[in-house]
């Protein structure tokens, strides 16, 4: 019996923060972004040449490559090359290859379609990849050879240049010496033709020049000039330069979109056709087959205010001629044209927002027509570009599948009018985040704050009131209850939607609400996968171009503020519309009555404190800091607002106790000197801003970042340390430190239990005797961290878990405080009182286990920050990070003891329940018998 006891005892000690197999994907979400798709690097393509199936290719705006799955939208592979100056991604595939190219910044590489997997590289140094096209050459080249690419570079001198396709050895190179801005370079099967602008006159019209090149030797055959100054200003009104057509054509409008100019490139002709004259015309985009065998048609998009129109139009090779075929009449809807080919067939597909259809290059009958269903996740965006694929069978069109980019940032694919996934690709670019309350939970927090102002009668009268409202939810809520019941205890665990928020018994719900750099706001539901629930644009609010928003969250409702205007936008973080009311004095909950908040401001290397006054907005400095002469502050932290703390003290081995320094108002100030590569830590008191403890690392790589966090009564750093004196010892530091009232156990220091010392001025009262005892010790870790937060819950009884970024691995990793506890004895074995405290002894090497890995497979990419907040159970601390990728957990660091694990087999125990039962039923005669009997017997 003693043995069970010991061992489940020890399984309790047992440091339990692992991730379970079971919970893997299951608490957790991740969404792999890779930002806006560009539009004219966007494919669907076959990952090899006997591939069933094709996979769609992109990249983003933010330069990052990926291969997506059709079917479900996962990522299949996805690549960001690092390169400087970057520029835009240029991104090709031809048929039957196994690699796609990219282009980004001065790197071209070649990637295998199927997994992704670095094949070549070429390195054009100090310029820029202006454009990029695959040579589909139809003599000599076998089909399995790798096709060649052609890459338009500007730099000091522009060049274009041939890479082999199997190596990306530059085959040739020819060189342009001329002043000419490079445009692009577009190829057909026998020339490669090199476009460039030329401007002879500064503020005149550009002149198209085309300059044809021989494919082998890279020699110059032609050079002409179009004479389009007259219409050209500026690049916009260039539509399509063609690439990899039959009939490469350029294409051109003047300042008004009233013409539209085609030039088959080679010849000289230019056709011009006037454009559709009903409504102005805002954009225009030309759609061209991309292959070479395909039939030389062309469509022509009108995008106007209200809706769009098009014309198809078709190139006779032999005469050298473009006429007018058809036209696409006007829709008064937003929608865009997508083009698709079989063979030698060209289809045209048009998508809008409420339908999708077909027809053929040659004729305008409509070949097939899907109605597309409505999505909330779509609610008032329209499409802005897309890629379809289509299956036309004798005459009709059986199938189509479009990856539709949406104005609010949504990629989805729609195959025959379904929305198959949805991709939130606009939160790859997430610039703050702020936890909210969800709608319910703040509606009564509304209520209780209207009752707390009231007087006791009116409101306990508000409270009946309330409650008999309540009771219009009890039909349903008791209707449901033995569903509820059943399903709880034979049916699977069950994916809460949003729209049971009322059975969010755990409070995994909560709304986190991302701003992204271009001013997108849109909340999302933690608890449910990370569910959008809206998406708004705040332009709709403030006419601005947003730079950069950030956050603050109040009850109801979030600040915004930017740096393109002054002041703050308040929007309701309910509905994403503008906040109907905003309650400027009060500070939302966690500010208790009496209480002030410091504001920090770091302006010109000085870290000032300010005293929020009464009416909001205005502040009052109290205290600056600047660092020595040669030092510059790089960051600083605060203790979190609220930082609940269950225990004052440690309670050691021997029962005494340790106790804790919990100043409330503690800042962690990090400065770096580049001239003395040194690295200062000073910790604050921002109530005073005095100053009490400091802390210098010498050999710090000082170009590095310092992340930094603080919490309850210890805070931790971590630095890149790089010795000049001896190399090998570059390596990466943490280090922790933890806060005492004194070095003596059951000793509170000089202010004792003393309640009424100030904060403010505190080396009047006591001398300047509060400051803390700092227990420090670091630890060396195997990669760079580059962000710090700490795990949180609702009472600060669960121990906390240190939860770094590590952006070489792309994984989030929560550190168990119990390993970087500074008290690890140091050079022994701990002692029995030690031991007794869960202390372990101390490595200088911290490995950071497998197990800890919050992130497990996924590979969080970009993570500028790490948000964390308190669930509705003391267990559990919720944690979302965001940047390039959104991924959010939930983390039991002791364990998940307050709530029933999935595995439990709660039909056993109503089993062994009845069971006992029974057995209760069938002993209890048995035993009064047996106590009366033994009564009467006599001793
Ligand atoms: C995306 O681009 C923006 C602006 O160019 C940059 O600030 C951000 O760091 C980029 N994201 C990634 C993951 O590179
Ligand atoms: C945690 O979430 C609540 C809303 O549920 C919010 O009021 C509070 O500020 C959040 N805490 C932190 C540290 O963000
Ligand atoms: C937000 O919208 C909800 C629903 O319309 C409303 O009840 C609430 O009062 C609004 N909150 C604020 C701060 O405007
Ligand atoms: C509290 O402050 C008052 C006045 O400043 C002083 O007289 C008193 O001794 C203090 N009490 C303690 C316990 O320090």
């Amino acid at each position: 019996m003693r043995l069970y006891a010991a061992l489940g005892l020890a399984a309790c000690l047992a440091p339990v923060s692992a991730i379970f197999e079971d919970d893997a994907y299951h608490i957790d979400f991740h969404y792999a972004l890779l930002g806006l798709p560009n539009h004219d690097a966007t494919f669907f393509q076959k990952p090899y040449g006997a591939s069933k199936a094709s996979l769609l290719y992109s990249i983003s705006e933010n330069q990052t490559i990926g291969a997506i799955n059709p079917k479900d939208g996962t990522l299949v592979w996805r690549q960001h090359p690092a390169s400087e100056p970057r520029g835009r991604g240029h991104l090709r595939a031809a048929d039957e290859q196994d690699t796609v190219v990219s282009a980004v910044g001065n790197r071209v590489t070649a990637w295998s379609s199927s997994d992704g997997r670095l094949v070549w590289e070429t390195n054009v140094d100090g310029s820029v990849v202006e454009d990029l096209e695959i040579l589909e050459q139809e003599d000599g080249i076998t089909k399995d050879e790798a096709k060649d690419a052609i890459v338009l570079v500007s730099g000091t001198s522009h060049s274009v240049k041939r890479l082999d396709g199997k190596t990306g050895r530059i085959k040739w190179t020819y060189e342009d010496s001329s002043n000419d801005t490079p445009f692009q370079v577009s190829t057909s099967p026998t020339t490669i033709y090199y476009i460039s602008l030329h401007s002879s006159i500064i503020g005149a019209g550009l002149k198209l020049k085309v300059t044809s090149l021989s494919p082998i030797t890279g020699k110059k055959l032609d050079q002409y000039t179009l004479s389009s100054d007259t219409d050209i200003t500026s690049r916009d009104h260039i539509v399509f330069a063609g690439a990899n057509t039959a009939a490469p054509v350029l294409a051109w409008t003047d300042k008004d979109y009233s013409v539209i100019k085609v030039n088959i490139i080679g010849t000289k002709t230019v056709a011009s056709f006037d454009t559709p004259g009903e409504s102005p015309i805002e954009k225009v985009v030309l759609h061209a087959p991309g292959h070479v065998n395909s039939q030389p048609h062309f469509l022509v998009e009108y995008q106007t205010y209200f809706g769009h129109s098009a014309e198809v139009f078709h190139v006779d090779l032999k005469k050298n001629t473009v006429s007018k075929a058809y036209s696409l009449l006007e829709l008064q809807t937003k929608g865009t044209f997508t083009t698709s080919t079989t063979d030698a067939n060209v289809y045209f597909v048009r998508v809008t927002e409420d339908e999708v259809s077909v027809v053929s290059s040659a004729s305008h009958g409509v070949l097939g027509r899907w109605p597309t269903a409505r999505s909330p996740a779509l609610a008032r965006a329209y499409p802005v570009h897309a890629v379809s694929e289509v299956v036309v069978k004798s005459g009709t069109a059986t199938a189509a599948r479009s990856a539709i980019l949406f104005s609010n940032g949504q990629w989805v694919l729609v195959r025959n009018g379904d929305i198959a996934w949805t991709r939130p690709e606009f939160l790859a670019q997430a610039s703050s985040a702020v936890w909210a309350r969800l709608p319910e939970v703040e509606s009564l927090a509304a209520e209780l704050e209207v009752e707390q102002h009231q007087n006791v009668v009116s409101a306990y009268i508000h409270r009946v009131k309330r409650h008999i409202q309540d009771l219009e939810h009890f039909p349903a809520w008791a209707q449901n209850l033995p569903r509820r019941l059943l399903g709880n205890v034979v049916g699977k665990p069950k994916q809460t939607a949003v729209d049971n928020i009322q059975q969010d018994t755990f409070g995994f719900h909560k709304l986190v609400i991302v701003a992204t750099e271009n001013g997108r706001l849109a909340a999302l539901d933690v608890g449910a996968r990370g569910k959008v629930l809206w998406n708004v644009h705040l332009t709709q609010f403030a006419d601005t171009v947003f730079e950069y928003p950030t956050l603050r969250a109040h009850s109801g409702y979030v600040e915004v503020k930017d740096p393109s205007f002054e002041g703050s936008l308040f929007i309701n973080s309910t509905t994403g519309g503008t906040a109907s009311y905003v309650n400027l004095h009060l500070h939302g909950p966690q500010v208790a009555k009496g209480q002030k908040l410091v504001s920090f401001t770091l302006t010109n290397g000085v870290l000032k404190g300010a005293l929020e006054t009464e009416n909001r907005g205005n502040t009052e400095s109290v205290w600056a800091f600047e660092p020595p002469s040669g030092e510059r502050i790089v960051g600083f932290t605060a203790r979190p607002l609220k930082d609940p703390v269950a225990s004052i003290g440690k309670v050691l081995g021997d029962r005494s106790v340790l106790y804790k320094y919990l100043n409330p108002n503690l800042v962690l100030v990090t400065a770096v000197s580049e001239l003395a590569r040194t690295a200062s830590i000073y910790l604050l008191d921002s109530a005073s801003g005095q100053l009490l403890h400091t802390m210098l690392h010498s050999d710090v790589d000082t170009s590095r970042p310092i992340p930094s966090t603080i919490s309850e009564n210890w805070f931790s750093y971590s630095l890149t340390i790089d010795s000049t004196a001896s190399p090998e010892s570059r390596g990466h530091q943490l280090i922790v430190s933890d806060l005492y009232e004194s070095p003596l156990p059951d000793d509170r220091g000089p202010l004792g239990a003393s309640s009424n010392s100030s904060t403010v001025k505190p080396s009047r009262s006591q001398g300047d005797a509060a400051k803390p005892y700092v227990l420090s010790q670091s630890y060396q870790i195997a990669a760079e961290i580059s962000h710090m937060a700490v795990t949180q819950t609702r009472q600060g009884i669960t121990s906390r878990e240190l939860l770094i970024t590590i952006p070489s691995t792309s994984s989030i990793i929560g550190i168990p405080r119990q390993f970087i506890d500074p008290r690890r004895p140091v050079g022994r074995d701990p002692n029995p009182n030690e031991q007794a405290e869960g202390l372990i002894k101390y490595t200088p090497l911290l490995p950071l286990d497998s197990k800890w890995h919050l992130t497990h497979k996924y590979e969080v990419l970009g993570i500028k920050d790490v948000i964390t907040n308190e669930s509705g159970i003391e267990s559990t601390s919720l944690v979302f990070a965001y940047g390039h990728d959104i991924f959010g957990t939930r983390v039991a660091p002791s364990f998940a003891f307050d709530i029933l694990g999935k595995g439990f087999n709660k039909i056993q125990m109503l089993l062994t329940v009845a069971a006992l039962f029974v057995g209760v039923l069938f002993v209890a005669p048995l035993v009064r018998r047996k106590q009366i009997n033994s009564l009467w017997t006599i001793p």
